[in-house]
């Protein structure tokens, strides 16, 4: 039996797909287009497979059993979704782990908890990966403001407990795995939450060279971040979240990944180490969003 991985061509997918194929599980991996996808992703198994076309869940599910569910953020629809869940369950799929997001519990009208809240209702066995804000979205949206050496975030004095991706792809490949996890929803985040003064502060240290925190005014993000051309639906969901971390609901840290893993998250210097290459100045090709 396999595991059908959706959202594979993305930051937690392929980390979860290279989880699953390291520890030899059968793993198939879900995309739009699968050959795009062949090219990025280390899976034998890749189909097509798109939540807003039903014909091609068939063979997206066909022999599998445990699911791994991520609701693209490009996706309103919650219902494209969670049809698909209750397709899964009607051709034999016993287990799904949600990717779902820190907080999810206490917002009934987030999308995500909306899902969870439908998985509850069905016959399958549930873990929700419940994540705090992934420490690799400085690879994508902060990652020419850390080479340029100014971040550009709205979030004041918050704290945010952000979460190595890689941490978040593992508890979800343990949930899949492994039993004892049914029933359960983890909220997984790194050791110590920082501010963003706090974290240019780590760039500084570790890249070497000055990096500061702009901490601009929310208006003043909205208006620059849409200039810079970022589309205003991106810059409004950005800005709810860098919002809510600056109400400091974003820095709750937990002990869930050492529970689940049997190990210490990756804390932010390390994330950094790691990634050095990726936010040096006298690069220009895009992120790896390498899986290490
Ligand atoms: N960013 C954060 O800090 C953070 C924190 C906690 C939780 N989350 C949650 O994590 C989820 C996103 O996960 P991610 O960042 O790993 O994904 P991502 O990198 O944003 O990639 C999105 C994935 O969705 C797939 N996709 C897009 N449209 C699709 C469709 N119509 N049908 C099927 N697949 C589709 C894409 O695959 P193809 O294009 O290859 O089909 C891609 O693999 C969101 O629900 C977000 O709210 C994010």
């Amino acid at each position: 039996m396999t595991v059908l991985v959706t959202g594979a061509t993305g930051t937690v997918g392929s980390r979860v797909v290279a989880a699953l194929a390291a520890a030899d599980e059968p793993v198939r991996a879900a995309a739009r287009d699968p050959d795009a996808a062949r090219e990025s992703l280390d899976a034998d198994a890749v189909v097509t497979f798109d939540f807003e076309k039903p014909e091609t869940w068939g063979d997206a599910l066909d022999g599998v059993d445990r699911l791994f569910l991520v609701r693209p953020p490009q996706l309103s629809r919650v219902g494209a979704i969670t049809d698909f869940v209750d397709a899964a369950e009607r051709v034999g799929v016993d287990t799904v782990v949600v990717l779902s997001v820190l907080g999810a519990e206490k917002n009934p009208l987030l999308p995500h908890r909306r899902i969870e809240r439908h998985v509850e209702g069905t016959g399958l066995d549930w873990t929700f990966v419940r994540a705090s804000f992934f420490m690799q979205n400085f690879l994508e949206e902060h990652r020419e403001e850390v080479r340029d050496g100014v971040l550009f975030v709205p979030a004041g004095e918050g704290e945010t407990s952000f979460v190595d991706a890689r941490d978040v792809a593992d508890v979800a490949a343990a949930a899949l795995t492994e039993p004892g996890h049914a029933g359960r929803a983890y909220d997984v985040t790194c050791p110590e939450a920082l501010t963003y003064d706090e974290v240019a502060a780590v760039f500084s240290d570790v890249l070497g060279r000055p990096v500061t925190d702009a901490n601009p005014s929310l208006p003043e993000f909205v208006w620059e971040t849409y200039r810079r051309g970022t589309p205003l639906g991106k810059v409004l969901v950005m800005s709810a979240i860098y919002t809510t971390a600056r109400f400091g609901l974003a820095g709750r840290v937990t002990d869930d990944v050492r529970d689940v893993l049997g190990r210490s998250p990756v804390d932010f210097p390390t994330f950094v180490k790691d990634h050095a290459n990726d936010f040096a100045v006298e690069r220009s090709p895009a992120p790896s969003n390498s899986r290490n």
